[in-house]
């Protein structure tokens, strides 16, 4: 058995955050989404993986994800040099795949997903696609699946306008070999991509056996600001992150519940309210730090309240006197308390931010 996760993609959802990275390398509660995935995968017994990539951003992933040495797999990149749909992603892939069956993992789902359930009912039915479903509210924005009362796959759509159902297919799917005959069989959708959903669509018409299952765990979509909040605290609410204490700490701070402080972190007369991840390298004076914040490395932060928030490296926040919360601060943002006199707001914003005043 093998794997293939999906690393390529705009990210246009989350700009401005993607304008400088992969979106699967934005991270949740300190780690990137993706790695979410590639451990999820090792944890299922399966250590052979494939990540595809995309001109823009594969050498980015390459750096940060390595050789897969650090989560116990042998990582092979494959770059897949146009956006040309799920299923042209599986199409190159196939001289790594050969004839095995795999998983293929879209890189920017976090699913809690009991996947290694989920590959022995694969195995044990000699299916030659399994699907993963969740209900959603918005079915028009994903692959939706129609099923019988028995709850049997009868057809899958991509977006579509009018749903048949509120079961979207969740960006985790387990092949055999013949799904690339079926790719081989579809054209290009409307957006002008080779979709997986239509792949499997085939495999259905060919009467082939292909089974969809429901989730029972959440499934997260990271695509924007707010769903990365969530994110970020689902995540640090279920994944068992154990307090630890790897920094300084002064008498006059006080850290209360699941905290996790990094190496080199330096924590001054504050209050820390798990759950909460802080990174390295952090400086941390005269805050309140509330539950469900995560900062990374390198952040600096002084005479701030801040909570439900996240904080990318190398973030400065610096004498705000207002309570900051459900915020999403890029690497190397700034923010700082404006000068006395004369008395205005001053800002450099980038392209595509958002910011609310009181
Ligand atoms: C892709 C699939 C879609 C699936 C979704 C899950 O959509 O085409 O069927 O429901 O991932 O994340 P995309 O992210 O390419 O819009």
């Amino acid at each position: 058995m093998k794997a293939i996760i999906l690393s390529g993609g705009k990210g246009t959802r989350l700009r401005p955050l993607t304008y400088t990275g992969a979106k699967q390398l934005v991270p949740v509660a300190n780690k990137p989404i993706l790695w979410y995935g590639i451990e999820s995968i090792v944890e299922a017994g399966i250590t052979e993986i494939g990540i595809i990539i995309s001109p823009e951003t594969g050498e980015e992933v390459k750096a940060k994800t390595g050789n897969g040495d650090r989560f116990g797999a042998k990582i092979t990149y494959i770059l897949q040099d146009q956006p040309a749909g799920l299923a042209h992603a599986v199409k190159i892939a196939q001289p790594f795949l050969g004839d095995s069956p795999f998983v293929m993992y879209l890189g920017d789902n976090l699913v809690q997903s009991e996947l290694g359930l989920f590959l022995e009912h694969f195995h044990s039915h000699q299916l030659d696609a399994l699907t993963m479903l969740c209900p959603v509210e918005n079915p028009s924005a994903f692959g939706v699946a129609e099923v019988d009362e028995k709850g049997r796959l009868l057809r899958l759509v991509e977006k579509p306008k009018v749903p048949p159902s509120n079961l979207a297919l969740v960006g985790i799917y387990i092949f055999s070999n013949a799904i690339h005959g079926a790719i081989a069989a579809i054209q290009p959708s409307a957006r002008g991509e080779l979709e997986i959903t239509d792949a499997i669509q085939t495999l259905i018409e060919q009467q082939k056996a292909v089974e969809a299952k429901q989730i029972r765990g959440w499934w997260l979509d990271t695509g924007k600001k707010d769903d990365l909040l969530e994110a970020n605290r689902v995540i640090l609410d279920t994944c068992c992150m154990e307090p630890k204490n790897q920094g300084e700490m002064d008498a006059d701070s006080k850290i209360i519940g699941r905290v996790q402080l990094g190496a080199g972190t330096k924590v001054v007369n504050s209050t820390i309210r798990g759950p909460v991840v802080i990174g390295d390298n952090c400086h941390i004076e005269n805050c309140f730090i509330g539950p469900y914040t995560s900062i990374a490395d390198q952040v600096k932060m002084v005479d701030v309240d801040l909570e439900h928030s996240v904080l990318l490296q190398g973030a400065t926040v610096e004498g705000i006197h207002h309570r900051i919360v459900d915020s999403l601060i890029g690497q190397r943002a700034q923010l700082k308390e404006a000068p006395k006199r004369p008395k205005a707001l001053r800002f450099m914003v980038g392209d595509d931010c958002q910011i609310e005043l009181a």
